[in-house]
């Protein structure tokens, strides 16, 4: 093949009249016998590539012939807009090299069953929507970065491996650390606790597990979370802050990722409505709400996956449902100065049915206290030594929240399960691949 220049099929809109060389993969192929029409991706889109025979060496085409779905490929050829190629660009065939040629492939472009897809998601992420949802993820994830670092917030890093739980202890993951036990963390929020009185305004950014035995469209054992944290900031403010920053996230994903929604078919309408400010409600109004509804709860119950989604199919933007019961509430939630038995605790919850992204509020700052929440809920003492004794040297008011990357994507997306919002999902009954 002669050398020329090399390209993007993303950015074939600038190259259009020149010959350009692409290397990816032959993701389908249709011949009439005198013309083949090779559909090529290199993991930033489709393009069609067009062999006609007698115009291309005879080499050419018969290599043409003989790569299989998903070979590894080199084309190369003049561009031009072509509005009925996948992407709208058509290359004219001028080159071909077979790199790899491929197995018969076992993902076939027709419907397979979710266990087959996810017993092959090594192969099955190479399929156009799988590739836009991750690439959606990868910008949300961007726009998170973009929004706390702009803001004041530090990032720091906090310990996957850790002494004690931070979210209850029915759900760790024991793992042996030498002569000692240790847990894969539940969640950064203690060690940023620690961080604020260092940095003022922090957030943390990493996997997060949960031994959790929920099979349910909304749970990974092994998910993504970021957690700010902020020194001097109450509960009005921080629920501020979420609302800014959940705003940030939505528009810049359909300022930047447009030809990925048009992949996966989101209807963009519902999101143009993310502005502050979100509705709020209260657990009780909740309470009321899901009661009148038909649902059987009781004031005192936590709020589930059925609830959520009733609630949240009722408000057009993200809703908050605020002060919840302290007994279904993490140990370190603030009780309400003036009715002790809630917490300024909130959750977020996506509209369209999603439910909740977001957990947090007010933090105890009073030691005495936390140490008394400690042991209602029977955390070792030693283990959270450390954690008490932040709130010995200069305490303060403050708050922080976490948001769960994949439900936030699913949400975005319109995805009606989160294992398609991370590349190799960890769920209850799946390790692999
Ligand atoms: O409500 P959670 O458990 O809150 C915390 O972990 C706090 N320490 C956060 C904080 O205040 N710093 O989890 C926060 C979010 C949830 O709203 C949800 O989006 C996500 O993390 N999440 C999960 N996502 C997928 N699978 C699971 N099993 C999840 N558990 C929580
Ligand atoms: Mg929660």
């Amino acid at each position: 093949m002669r050398q020329v220049e090399r390209a993007l099929i993303r950015r074939l809109c600038d190259h259009v009249g020149e010959e350009v060389e692409l290397r990816g993969w032959l993701y389908n192929k249709r011949s009439s016998g005198k013309i083949q029409f090779l559909i090529v991706r290199d993991g930033t889109g489709l393009a069609q590539a067009v062999a006609v025979r007698g115009s291309v060496p005879d080499d050419v085409w018969e290599q043409c012939e003989r790569a299989s779905q998903e070979s590894s490929i080199v084309v190369s050829g003049v561009v031009r807009r072509e509005d009925r190629a996948p992407g709208g660009y058509e290359l004219e065939l001028t080159g071909f090299r077979l790199v790899h040629l491929a197995e018969d492939y076992p993902i076939k472009l027709k419907e397979h069953g979710v266990d087959f897809l996810m017993d092959h998601r090594h192969l099955w992420i190479r399929t156009p929507r799988q590739q836009a949802i991750l690439r959606i993820r990868a910008h949300v994830i961007r726009a998170v970065r973009e929004y706390l670092d702009g803001n004041g917030f530090v990032h720091v890093d906090t310990p996957i491996l850790t002494p004690a739980a931070c979210e209850g202890t029915t759900t760790l993951f024991e793992t042996n650390y030498f002569e000692q036990k240790a847990y894969l963390a539940q969640s950064g929020q203690l060690y940023n606790e620690a961080a604020i009185a260092a940095l003022g305004r922090v957030y943390c950014f990493g996997p997060a597990f949960r031994a959790e035995k929920s099979k349910t469209r909304r749970h990974l054992i092994e998910f993504w979370m970021v957690e700010p944290e902020a020194a001097f900031c109450g509960f009005e403010e921080i629920l501020g802050i979420q609302e800014a920053f959940i705003t940030h996230i939505v528009r810049s994903v359909l300022s930047n990722c447009e030809a990925d929604l048009r992949v996966i078919g989101r209807d963009t309408a519902p999101l143009l409505k993310v502005e502050p400010p979100f509705p709020r409600i209260t657990y009780d109004e909740a309470v009321e709400m899901l009661k009148e509804n038909g649902h059987e709860i009781r004031w005192g119950d936590d709020l589930g996956a059925p609830h959520e989604t009733d609630l949240s199919s009722r408000f057009e933007k993200p809703l908050f449902v605020t002060h919840f019961p302290a007994a279904v509430k993490a140990f370190y939630m603030k009780p309400d100065p003036g009715r002790p038995e809630v917490v300024l605790g909130a959750d977020l919850l996506a509209p369209e049915g999603y439910g909740e992204i977001i957990g947090g509020g007010e933090r105890i700052e009073d030691a005495e206290l936390i140490q008394l929440r400690m042991k209602e809920h029977n955390l070792p003492e030693e283990a959270y030594r450390w954690y008490v004794e932040i709130r010995k040297y200069g305490a303060v008011q403050h708050s922080g929240f976490g948001l769960g990357i994949e439900r936030t994507v699913a949400w975005i997306c319109c995805l009606e399960h989160v294992r398609e919002t991370i590349a190799f999902p960890r769920l209850l009954y799946r390790v692999y691949p």
